[in-house]
């Protein structure tokens, strides 16, 4: 029960900072979207998937990888015997930029304090970053994905898994069965004890 009132704590102050998100003007993708798109899940999750930003069909949902890509998630964590929902799913810009280009580093620097302080509020064991935008926006440098991916490095205390973005595996579907082994290995760093 004691559980339960902590989870219901993080899910009240996940919507808190929702409504902060839905306002925001910091940058000018909120001219240009339809919603912002929070994020969803386990606020209790000990493995968070972090995405680049919504594209259009999370934008007219108001969810988290609901697209293409996001089914091939979807399918990808299921495969390894796991379910999404167990899991907390969002992106480092929260809306979508006009023609789902990539997201300034103007529009990443904006956006990152709110999903920090969602990374507080669910305080997880591992991120898995998919793909190099991803990845870029906490190593605030370049990364390379395809020589990058499979790395894990520590971040705040927490551990940073790199991976491909699953956008990317439907244009390269050799990729899938890396991207599949990458969530595997996210997904167990994240559960052990
Ligand atoms: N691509 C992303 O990076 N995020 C989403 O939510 C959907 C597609």
């Amino acid at each position: 029960e004691k559980d339960m009132n902590l989870t219901e704590e993080k899910e009240k102050k996940l919507k808190e900072i929702g409504r902060a998100i839905q306002e925001c003007k910091k940058c000018d993708l909120y001219k240009s979207r339809k919603q912002a798109v929070l994020g969803e899940g386990n606020p209790d999750s000990s493995l968070v998937f972090i995405g680049e930003a919504p594209g259009g069909d999370e934008d007219k949902l108001g969810r988290p990888f609901v697209g293409r890509a996001g089914k091939l998630l979807t399918k990808l964590i299921e495969a390894a015997g796991h379910k999404r929902e167990e899991f907390y799913i969002t992106n480092i810009c929260k809306c979508r930029p006009p023609n789902n280009r990539t997201p300034t580093p103007w529009e990443m620097e904006a956006c990152f304090p709110y999903l920090e302080k969602q990374l507080q509020i669910i305080q997880p064991k591992v991120l898995c970053l998919l793909g190099a935008t991803a990845a870029r926006a906490f190593l605030k440098r370049n990364v390379a994905i395809t020589k990058e991916r499979g790395s894990i490095i520590n971040w705040e205390g927490k551990l940073l898994y790199l991976t491909y973005h699953p956008a990317y595996v439907l244009r390269n579907p050799d990729a899938e069965i890396t991207l599949f082994e990458d969530i595997k290995k996210a997904i167990e760093l994240a559960i052990e004890k």
